[in-house]
């Protein structure tokens, strides 16, 4: 009985590794956190004076990470990262005027490969999750 079921599972086991795409939790989020949300969050008010997000252009949900902001360029289009301003601008040249995050450290190739393999795969989100700057 024990073996029959470690048999039947196996063939799934195998399926889901040929096709890992990367995970959101995982590994988009902790990059998106870390990286963007600072710049590209809600409106927020510190003091009296209201901050907008960036270049008018929110990465908190799923939906506002795919819109433009001020460039009109879609920010994600699912499974065409060539086409998603997000990966255009991760890549860029460090000296670049336009790449993001526009201080602070570029993403790591490995990081700019998991955004890449994330759009390419369909840019999944869990539904509900929305992020949030700290502090
Ligand atoms: C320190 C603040 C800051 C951080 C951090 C930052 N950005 Fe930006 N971002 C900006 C500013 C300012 C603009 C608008 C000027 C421009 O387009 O370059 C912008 C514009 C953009 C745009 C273009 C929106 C549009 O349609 O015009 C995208 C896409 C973008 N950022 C993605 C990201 C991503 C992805 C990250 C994280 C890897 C990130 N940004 C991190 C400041 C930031």
């Amino acid at each position: 009985m024990k073996q029959n079921l470690v048999l039947a599972l196996l063939p799934l086991g195998i399926m889901v590794t040929a096709t890992a795409a990367p995970d959101f939790a995982k590994d988009i989020q902790p990059i998106l956190q870390e990286k963007c949300i600072d710049c590209h969050a809600a409106p927020y008010k510190k003091g009296t004076r209201l901050r907008k997000p960036k270049g008018d252009y929110r990465v908190d949900t799923r939906e506002n990470i795919m819109k433009a902001g001020d460039s009109e360029e879609p920010g994600v289009v699912p499974k065409n990262a060539a086409k998603s301003e997000v990966y255009k601008r991760i890549i860029l040249p460090e000296d670049h005027d336009d790449i993001m995050p526009p201080k602070g450290d570029p993403l790591t190739l490995a990081e700019q490969k998991l955004i890449k393999d994330w759009i390419d795969a369909g840019a999944k989100w869990p539904k509900g999750v929305v992020l949030k700057r700290e502090g």
